[in-house]
C-alpha cells in the first residue's frame, strides 16, 4: 500500500504525536537496518509514515546514521515524498530561533559518510542533477499548505551541513555566511542527495532552534542543550497545522 507522505524527524522529534492506527515495521534494507522502526499510520485520514532520524531515544549521532538505510526503508514501505524536519541553528537575519524555513538550496561540508547508492561494486553509476537539490513541488506543496494553515514558513534559503556532532567554532560559521548560507545543521546531507538518486521527492521543513555561534544580536551566547530543545517545541505547535493543510486532500 502506497503512503501519502513520510515525515523524517530531528532533533527534539521523535513521534509524530497525532498517527493513529499505528503500524510499527522494523525494516531491513540491503544497506543495514534504518534508525528505527518506521511508525505507519492515519495523519489527517492519510497514510503517513514516520522515523526519527536519531533514533526515538536519540542514540544516534548525525554522522553515524545510516541515511541510506533509513531512505531505502522509506522508499521500499512505498512512500515517495519524504518531508524532512531537520533542527537547525540560524546564520542570516530573517532565520532565528524558532523559525521554520523551507530551504532552497544547500551546501554540503559533511566527509567521510557514506553519501550514494553507487558505494557497492557492481552498482549502477549515478550523476544524479542536484542543481536543485529540494523538490520544487513538494517545496511549493509545503509553502501553500502553511499560508493555508497561517502557519510562517520563510520560503528559501541555503542550509549548510556540516559534519558535528560539535557544534561549529565562530571562524566556521563566518565562512558559511560568507558562501552564503542561511542555516547550519549536521543531518541535511547526504539525505536530501540519497533522496534524489532514489527518485524521491524531497523537501526539508527546517526547525530552527538557536543563534549558530557567533551569529545573532548577542555573538558571546552560548547554546545549551535546553534553550535548543525549547525553541524547537515552541516551532513545533506549527507543524501539526502544517501537515494536516499539506494533507488535506
Ligand atoms: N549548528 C549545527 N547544527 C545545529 C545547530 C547549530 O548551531 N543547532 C541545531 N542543530
Amino acid at each position: 500500500m502506497t503512503i501519502d507522505l513520510a515525515v523524517i524527524g530531528g532533533t527534539g522529534v521523535y513521534a509524530l504525536g497525532e498517527l493513529a492506527d499505528v503500524e510499527t515495521h522494523q525494516p531491513v534494507t540491503p544497506y543495514g537496518a534504518p534508525s528505527g522502526p518506521v511508525r505507519v499510520g492515519q495523519y489527517a485520514g492519510r497514510r503517513v509514515a514516520f522515523l526519527a532520524r536519531h533514533g526515538e531515544g536519540h542514540s544516534l549521532p548525525p554522522h553515524r546514521i545510516n541515511y541510506r538505510a533509513n531512505l531505502a526503508a522509506l522508499k521500499a514501505l512505498g512512500a515517495q515524498r519524504v518531508l524532512a524536519l531537520n533542527t537547525v541553528g540560524g546564520i542570516t537575519e530573517g532565520y532565528g530561533p524558532r523559525v521554520l524555513a523551507c530551504p532552497d538550496q544547500l551546501i554540503d561540508y559533511t566527509w567521510g559518510r557514506i553519501s550514494t547508492f553507487c558505494e557497492e561494486p557492481g552498482s549502477e553509476v549515478l550523476h544524479v542533477d542536484f542543481g536543485d537539490p529540494y523538490t520544487l513541488a513538494l517545496r511549493q506543496a509545503v509553502l501553500r499548505a502553511a499560508a493555508r494553515a497561517g502557519v510562517s514558513v520563510v520560503d528559501g534559503g541555503c542550509y549548510g551541513a556540516t559534519q558535528g556532532p560539535r557544534l561549529e567554532t565562530r571562524a566556521e560559521v563566518a565562512r558559511m555566511r560568507r558562501d552564503g548560507c542561511d542555516l547550519v545543521g549536521m543531518t541535511g546531507m547526504p539525505e536530501a542527495g540519497l533522496a534524489r538518486e532514489l527518485g524521491l521527492d524531497y523537501a526539508c521543513l527546517a526547525i530552527v532552534a538557536n543563534w549558530a555561534a557567533g551569529a545573532g544580536p548577542d555573538v558571546d551566547e552560548v547554546i545549551t542543550l535546553q534553550d535548543v530543545l525549547d525553541n524547537v517545541a515552541a516551532a513545533m505547535a506549527g507543524v501539526p497545522p502544517l501537515l494536516r493543510s499539506l494533507l488535506a486532500k
